[in-house]
């Protein structure tokens, strides 16, 4: 929270008109008073108009999550801060999260310190919900998930945010199960990487591993709805027909609500969360359930060839 400080002020007292000075007043501003602390600031009773006392840089605000999570704290009366790299307008709607010059934007990339450090520079909260699932050639998985994440988790201790919340993944092992590539998944390996990164700058912060999310436009529903996913609407292939998965899907709203329930509860500081939803389902029961309720009652499953292994970057995953 910006806390610019009027030290002083230059009095003018009984002047004759050529004495007077052309600024009738003059202040001079110190750099900011760190001994006001935002959380002492809270005012209101814990509305959208209230001041809850956390001020939040959001990174990873554009995607399915970061929209929950931004809505969620301007629900409560805090300032977001939300560092975009893509076009402003792709972001522009999350004004509304909160109250009037509650929501902040500002331009960063991953790989630039200081557009970071200016994004949490009067932050208490910091949440970082930055991943990909898959590789580009400007940034590949380490570039994202280990040294991206760790260089957001080392200047937020440096600059004097009291919580991290940090999100990995369900089942981020630094030996993932053998599924499709003799390593097992690049990703999963990359976000076990970047939870031993974060620990290692900031001690204290609080690591989400969700399963998968579901909620209005997620990736989880979409993922197996699609068109070219379904193989052109007769077919959908997944590994042993889906017979030997098992989801445990999770409600973005309780995902944003856990964020929420961490920054405010003091025993959550250094501790590692696995978010699942209450039930286990197997794929195979919840795809055949998805296509009942989107009546493509003639969908098959099938095993997973050479070929769609081949045309897409399944094997990462
Ligand atoms: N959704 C799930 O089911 C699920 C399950 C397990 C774990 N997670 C983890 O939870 C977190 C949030 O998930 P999500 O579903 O909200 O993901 P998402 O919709 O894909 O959003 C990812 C966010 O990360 C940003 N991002 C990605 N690469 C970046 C880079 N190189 N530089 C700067 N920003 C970058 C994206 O920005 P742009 O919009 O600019 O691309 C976007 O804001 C992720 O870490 C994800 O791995 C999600």
């Amino acid at each position: 929270m910006a806390s610019l400080v009027v030290e002083g002020a230059v009095l003018l007292g009984r002047q004759t008109k050529n004495q007077l000075p052309r600024i009738l007043g003059a202040v001079y501003i110190s750099k900011r008073n760190v001994s006001i602390e935002p959380a002492s600031m809270k005012r209101g009773t814990g509305g959208r108009s209230s001041f809850s006392g956390i001020v939040a840089t959001v990174f990873g605000a554009s995607g399915f999550v970061g929209r929950y999570v931004c809505n969620r704290l301007g629900k409560i009366g805090s300032q977001v801060i939300i560092p975009y790299r893509a076009d402003p307008y792709e972001v522009e709607r999350l004004r509304l999260v909160g109250d009037l010059g509650q929501v902040l934007f500002f331009p960063f990339n991953l790989k630039d310190e200081e557009s970071i450090a200016t994004a949490m520079k009067y932050s208490n909260v910091v949440v970082n919900l930055i991943g990909r699932e898959w590789e580009t050639k400007n940034f590949n998985f380490t570039d994202v998930h280990v040294e991206g994440a760790q260089r957001i988790a080392r200047i937020a201790r440096e600059s004097g945010v009291e919580k991290l919340v940090h999100f990995s993944s369900l089942n981020a092992s630094p030996t993932p199960q053998h599924i499709y590539s003799k390593a097992g998944s690049k990703f999963l390996r990359s976000k076990y990487e970047g939870e031993l990164a974060v620990r290692e700058e900031f001690p204290g912060a609080i690591i989400f591993r969700p399963a998968d999310i579901y909620g209005s436009e997620d990736t989880f529903l979409r993922y197996y709805a699609n068109f070219w996913r379904r193989a052109r609407s007769t077919s959908i292939p997944l590994w042993k027909k889906g017979e030997a998965t098992i989801k445990q899907p999770v409600f973005v709203g309780d995902v944003a609500e856990g964020v929420i329930q961490a920054i405010k509860n003091p025993d959550a500081v250094g501790k590692t969360f696995e978010i699942v939803g209450p039930e286990q389902y197997y794929l195979s029961d919840l795809v055949d359930y998805f296509y009942r309720v989107m009546r493509f009652r003639k969908m098959k499953r099938t095993r997973i060839s050479p070929l769609f292994l081949r045309t897409t970057n399944i094997k990462h995953i």
